[in-house]
């Protein structure tokens, strides 16, 4: 189990280390070489909601001020289910415009697809060869997937941890904000680092941890009533929907018949309304309709209108930016040129050292 560990604040001292540096990354190296190294992955499904902005997304934007963030999208672990090939591009771009939209500044973040830095897959390999088919055999996402799709358990779904630790430490990345969910694929991770420190007897890798934003993050509640906003629809707000639909489910959220004992607590439901018009109302709004509640002269269809006034003024300026993203390829693929070029060349320089340790000539 992952420890919960509070990140320290990073260190500006620290030294430059690399003597050779590529012109193009020679300011951002210099600003950011001596920060704690953050990365996160994100799978090119579907598209962002309003829980992924507050639960996330909106902590990586503050953290790229503060350390050196890898923001990448694992379009590579993506195969584990086949996508389509005309796919493959379109779902990294959405993925990439969104990111964008909501604030991730390519001049501050490395921001790359997986699949153009093929330096990974190096790294990957030889943490197969230290993985146990045991351990990986354990690992619950894997067990789930195997259930899910009987009839498709390939070696890459097996391999996923692996994949997941070159991802990670191949920029010898420290902390890694992801969910819950991750928590064993972060183990795996430590372990590969370990194995390796172990097997040639060098510190070499850092054993990553998890990062939780703590109280940065926000629990956004779903619509169907549900404690927390998920991919399904009807139950969540996607961030590039449009103000009809998004007033739509607002309208359609699920409520009940309304309170008939003033001062009652309010059941979940009820709540949940309450909790997303804290998140996106002003605190007056959220006081007038608590009174309401209170002395039972709430009306729902009230409270549901001003909330999506309010998620409208918070969406819209992302949902622009989304639209203006989106329909500039050339821009995006701009952007993730860039990246690319960023984490290859972190990842080289790693791998370059990987290859020495393990008794290969460098490149
Ligand atoms: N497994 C992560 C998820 O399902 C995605 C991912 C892939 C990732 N590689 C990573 C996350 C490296 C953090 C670090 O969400």
């Amino acid at each position: 189990m992952g420890a919960v560990i509070t990140p320290p604040m990073p260190s500006w001292r620290g030294q430059l280390r690399f003597s050779r540096i590529s012109r193009v990354n020679q300011q951002l190296h210099t600003s950011t070489m001596s920060k704690d190294i953050v990365l996160s992955g994100i799978r090119p499904t579907g598209n962002l909601h309003l829980g992924n902005y507050y639960g996330a997304v909106r902590s990586f934007v503050k953290m790229q001020e503060d350390y050196n963030c890898y923001f990448f999208i694992a379009d590579w672990h993506s195969l584990t289910t086949h996508p389509k090939p005309e796919n493959i591009q379109r779902s990294a771009r959405t993925i990439l415009a969104e990111y964008l939209a909501c604030g991730i500044d390519p001049e501050k973040a490395t921001i790359y697809i997986q699949s153009d830095v093929p330096e990974t897959i190096e790294l990957y390999l030889y943490f197969n060869m230290n993985a146990y088919i045991g351990e990986l055999g354990r690992v619950t996402t894997f067990k789930e997937k195997a259930r899910q799709q009987p009839d498709n358990v390939n070696a890459g779904l097996f391999t996923y941890p692996t994949l997941m630790a070159a991802d990670i430490l191949q920029h010898r990345a420290k902390w890694v904000p992801v969910g819950k969910d991750q928590e064993q694929n972060m183990e795996m991770a430590r372990k590969c680092a370990r194995r390796f420190n172990n097997i040639y007897g060098i510190e070499f890798f850092p054993e990553p941890q998890n990062y939780y934003f703590g109280g940065d993050a926000i629990k956004v509640p779903g619509l169907d009533g549900s404690g927390k906003m998920g991919k399904s629809d009807g139950n969540c707000i996607y961030l590039f929907e449009d103000e009809k639909t998004m007033r739509k489910k607002v309208m359609r959220a699920v409520t009940d018949s309304g309170p008939t004992e003033p001062n009652s607590p309010k059941p979940e439901v009820i709540q949940n309304l309450f909790t997303m018009m804290s998140i996106v109302s002003d605190p007056e709004t959220v006081k007038y309709f608590d009174e309401k509640w209170n002395d039972c002269s709430i009306r729902y269809g009230d409270m549901k209108k001003q909330l999506a006034e309010d998620l409208e003024k918070t969406v819209a300026p992302i949902r622009e930016r989304i639209i203006e993203f989106s329909s500039d390829t050339e821009r995006l693929d701009r952007i993730a040129r860039m990246g690319a070029e960023k984490a290859r060349e972190s990842a080289a320089k790693t791998l370059n050292e990987v290859r020495k340790i393990i008794g290969f000539r460098q490149y």
